[in-house]
């Protein structure tokens, strides 16, 4: 993944954990380094390993470290010069998940080698939807529902959402039911 994931992990570690906090963990993890140069390139193993560690740190499962640095996630990434991209790619929750597959495609501009997840929204009922979430990557689930909130603060509206399927081995989708509260 590109180093400005693994630097997003830095900060929400930093800000909530404290600065040894994060050496510690990035001594656990068997990391090198504990800054990352935000375009550049790293294996998957050194994000896997920082969640890991992380997971050990806080003693907290692993699904609500996922899910609470993907919330921490969509404001992070709107500091670091991405903030207008995801303005554009629409004015309310619905269009702008709608558009993520496209807001990812324009990232690539910049990050010619990331590999994005894909997102199929459909609407199943009067405020309803269920969004499929399609990745390379295994176990990252957890963070699309902190990801979605994250999202839903930054329009002012308010979501539940739920995982109703898990990825299979036969690549069906996760799939999540969201409900947008009026
Ligand atoms: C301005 C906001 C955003 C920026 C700049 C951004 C950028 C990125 C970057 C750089 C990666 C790493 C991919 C790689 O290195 O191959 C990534 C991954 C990912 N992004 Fe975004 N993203 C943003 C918002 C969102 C939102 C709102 C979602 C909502 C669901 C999302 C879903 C994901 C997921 C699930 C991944 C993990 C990669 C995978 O599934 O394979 N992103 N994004």
């Amino acid at each position: 993944m590109y180093g400005m994931v693994n630097e997003g992990i830095r900060t929400f570690v930093e800000r909530n954990f404290g600065v040894e906090a994060w050496n510690s963990i990035c001594g656990d993890a068997d990391i090198e380094t504990t800054r990352f140069d935000r375009l550049g390139s790293y294996d998957d193993a050194v994000t896997y390993c920082l969640i890991d560690a992380i997971v050990k740190y806080t003693e907290l499962p692993p699904e609500n470290v996922l899910k609470v640095f993907g919330e921490y996630w969509v404001g992070y990434a709107g500091q670091s010069g991405f903030e207008n991209l995801l303005k554009i790619s629409g004015k309310n929750f619905v269009e702008r998940v709608q558009n993520l597959d496209d807001m990812h495609e324009r990232i690539l501009l910049t990050m010619p080698n990331l590999k994005p997840p894909s997102f199929e929204l459909e609407k199943v009922g009067e405020n309803t939807y269920d969004l499929s979430y399609y990745s390379t990557r295994p176990g990252l689930g957890s963070m699309v529902i902190g990801l979605l909130h994250g999202l839903a603060e930054q329009t002012g509206e308010e979501i539940t959402v739920k995982q109703t399927q898990h990825r299979s081995v036969q690549s069906d989708p996760d799939i999540f039911r969201i409900v947008l509260k009026s």
